[in-house]
């Protein structure tokens, strides 16, 4: 496959960073010190969250990043036994280097149970001499307050404009296609400060037509639309449901699909979410009764928010 765009122009120092200046001004100060405490990075999506935590870690370990620096990332990293069992390993073993610790990266920190998060805690202070963690989330609210206050808090925002348009431009340099103005505004309004959802739009609407415009990126947004939908649902658990309204009319209005294919998408994402069996059930028979409502024509973005709605209710009521 061809490489992504999002992996291949992912700067890797912080340096080259877009925005979050507080936070990379911070960061760099840890660094001057040889020291710095657990971190919690918390913002929406594709804000360079990740990619902060990367770029320090490699500017702390450099060509020693490999042995120092653990990413944990997939869903089964972070159930109670994970913690028990991997993170604690990890955490317990030493740094290799010279260095007095190594790192952590957890992504979704905030989808970790309570009893997750507490096991988790104990992990924290058994071992920071030898580890410093760097939590990600959307919103701190769903972190336990424990571990927040053990933890440095940096708070990212959604890429401005000009700072997105910095962005297209350093794609456009290296990239053969050209894109009109129109298509940029197009794709900026879409893409909301989400560098990574803008970045894929552009990668896959340049594969379409490298002349792009308006046209290339609505027909990329309609290929994208499982990353959107997942999007879409996590929101929804945090309650964010302003962007959960504007992810809708994205695909309602500008994407040009009806409400029963939205339905069928959210459907066919559910399965692929972690989340117990209980929970799979509860929304499995909710997706019936809208799907119901649907047939009977009544207004579809209503109902599918609605669901949406669900999705919140179901995903606080593992934190009660
Ligand atoms: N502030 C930024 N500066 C430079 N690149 C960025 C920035 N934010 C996002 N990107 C780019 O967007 C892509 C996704 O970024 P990243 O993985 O860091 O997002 P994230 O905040 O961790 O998102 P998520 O919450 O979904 O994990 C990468 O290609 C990255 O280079
Ligand atoms: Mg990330």
């Amino acid at each position: 496959m061809k490489e992504l765009w999002t992996e291949k122009y992912r700067p890797e120092d912080l340096d080259g960073i877009l925005g979050q200046h507080d936070v990379i001004e911070k960061l760099k100060t840890y660094i001057d010190r040889g020291s710095m405490p657990h971190l919690l990075f918390s913002g929406p999506l594709g804000v360079g969250k990740t990619t902060t935590a990367l770029a320090l870690a490699n500017e702390i370990y450099g060509k020693d990043k490999k042995a120092n620096f653990i990413e944990l990332t997939r869903s089964e990293e972070r159930g109670i036994d994970a913690i028990r069992g991997k993170v604690k390993e990890e955490a317990k073993s030493r740094t290799l280097t010279e260095k007095d610790f190594k790192l952590i990266f957890m992504d979704q920190a905030d989808s970790l149970t309570s009893d997750a998060q507490s096991a988790f805690r104990r992990t924290m202070e058994n071992f920071s001499d030898n580890v410093r963690f760097i939590l990600s989330c959307s919103t701190t609210s769903k972190i336990i307050d424990p571990i927040q206050s053990r933890c440095a808090s940096f708070r990212f925002h959604p890429l401005d404009k000009e700072r997105t348009l910095e962005w297209i431009k350093k794609i456009e340099d290296n990239e053969d296609f050209e894109i009109d103005e129109n298509a940029v505004n197009v794709l900026i309004r879409i893409s909301k400060g989400d560098l990574r959802k803008l970045t894929n739009l552009l990668q896959i609407a340049s594969s379409i037509d490298p002349e792009i415009t308006e046209k290339e990126i609505k027909s990329a947004l309609k290929e994208t639309k499982t990353a959107d939908i997942r999007g879409m649902i996590l929101k929804a658990q945090q309650g964010n449901f302003e962007e959960v309204r504007e992810e809708l009319y994205d695909l309602l209005i500008e994407g040009g699909y009806d409400a029963e294919q939205v339905l069928q998408m959210i459907r066919k994402e559910v399965f692929n979410l972690p989340m117990d069996k209980d929970k799979r059930k509860k929304i499995a028979r909710k997706i019936g009764e809208v799907d119901l409502d649907l047939s009977r024509g009544s207004k579809g973005q209503i109902h599918l928010q609605r669901l949406m709605a669900f999705f919140a209710v179901l995903s606080d009521e593992s934190y009660r």
